[in-house]
């Protein structure tokens, strides 16, 4: 029954889900919105719990806590075949001795599917993958890419609510793996079906995704598009994970018209624009991140821009990328990385250099959540 408290416009909602094995806490009290025919990618280290939340969600775990709705409805207490999912995870293995036509049908062999439409079902979902001239192969006749194409026909043949991927991709190599990537993605946007999808690989998260949730320790430590992620990490677990190398730590001097004043410690002074939703006050100690696209190097160039912070420093090493380079440069106390395009001539090792560095681009990071569930656990 449709619950008014719940909006059936979100495909799976969790509320305050928790997941224990004896004392050890695997998924702590999350929350989470997929949205009706989006793709949500969990990503994060191993152990992050992402495969366990998964499980919850598909009803191959309990929850220990919490409610999980599917379409608006609790499912907490619903068996696995009665939720309508589609499951493709990493050690979910078509049937070797069933041919490729059966393996695909196997789903529809429980619900109420006359022969003629289960047969045209799976030619749809054989289509759709690509892959329509195999049907009386079997698994072991095919490549490992093929093989991943039909676990997924199985998964859509039953026109499932939404779609559970758990690294479906990780045994393939990195080519097919890309190719796979994008051929997914079309499939999902040719079907409008809310997709959950698992990965440890932050570039698979941010190219496939409309929703990346980054996992540490069992917490949700960000969840935002790609491109909110990307530019504006929340902590510094994120910003490392997602690769920032520049992070540093220091006190807010100022603030004023939405601009911080940062002091770096023994260090110059960098300009940051607080994140949607977060204050910064005067006297805080911050850690702060740049990525190492936005320091820009130049010869001489003093920048006459308020919002952005030009520094003295000097090339130290070149590492050359093809059209980038990426610079390691020591301005003061600080070394700083910047990776820039080379338009003429590369810097070399011991140039004098301008860094500038926009207040936009400078991120101001919170605790990771695991650290501040600690702290606030401490606390009371
Ligand atoms: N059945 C279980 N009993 C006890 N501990 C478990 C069980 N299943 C998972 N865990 C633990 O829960 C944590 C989360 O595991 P999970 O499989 O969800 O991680 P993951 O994020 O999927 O990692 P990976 O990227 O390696 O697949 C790990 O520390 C794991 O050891
Ligand atoms: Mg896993």
């Amino acid at each position: 029954m449709a619950d008014p408290q719940h909006d059936p416009q979100h495909a799976v909602e969790l509320r305050n889900v928790v997941k224990r094995f004896g004392a050890f806490t695997a998924v702590h009290a999350m929350d989470l919105n997929v949205e009706r025919g989006s793709f949500v990618t969990f990503v994060g280290p191993s152990g992050c719990g992402k495969t366990t939340t998964l499980r919850m969600i598909a009803g191959l775990e309990d929850a220990t806590d919490g409610d999980i709705r599917i379409k608006g409805q609790r499912v907490n207490d619903v068996p696995i075949h009665k939720r309508n999912l589609g499951i493709v995870f990493q050690n979910y293995a078509l049937f070797p001795h069933k041919t490729i036509y059966e393996n695909v049908a196997f789903g529809l062999k429980y619900r109420a599917v006359d022969r003629e439409t289960a047969r045209k079902k799976v030619r749809e979902a054989l289509q759709l993958v690509q892959l329509p001239h195999l049907e009386e192969r079997v698994p072991k006749q095919l490549s490992g890419g093929q093989q991943q194409r039909i676990a997924l026909a199985r998964a859509i043949v039953i026109e499932p609510d939404v779609l559970l991927l758990d690294e479906p991709l990780s045994a393939l190599d990195a080519n097919l793996r890309e190719e796979m990537r994008v051929e997914l993605k079309r499939i999902q946007r040719e079907l409008g079906i809310s997709t959950i999808f698992v990965t440890h690989d932050q570039s698979e998260a941010l190219a496939m995704s409309d929703k990346v949730v980054v996992m540490s320790e069992g917490w949700i430590e960000q969840e935002g598009t790609p491109e909110q992620v990307y530019n504006q990490p929340a902590s510094e677990f994120v910003a490392n994970f997602l690769g920032i190398s520049n992070i540093f730590s220091g006190q807010v001097q100022a603030v004023s018209g939405g601009i911080a004043r940062l002091g770096l410690d023994d260090g110059p002074e960098l300009l940051g624009h607080p994140r949607d939703g977060r204050a910064a006050r005067q006297g805080e100690r911050v850690r702060l991140a740049v990525r190492a696209e936005k320091v820009f190097l130049s010869e001489s160039a003093p920048s006459d821009d308020p919002a952005a912070v030009v520094l003295d420093g000097k090339v130290t090493a070149v590492d050359y990328q093809g059209q980038a380079a990426r610079y390691f440069v020591e301005a003061g106390p600080l070394t700083l990385q910047a990776i820039n395009p080379i338009d003429r001539r590369p810097f070399h090792e011991g140039q004098p250099v301008k860094l500038r560095i926009r207040a936009q681009d400078v991120v101001l990071l919170d605790a990771d959540a695991h650290q501040s569930a600690a702290a606030k656990a401490a606390a009371e």
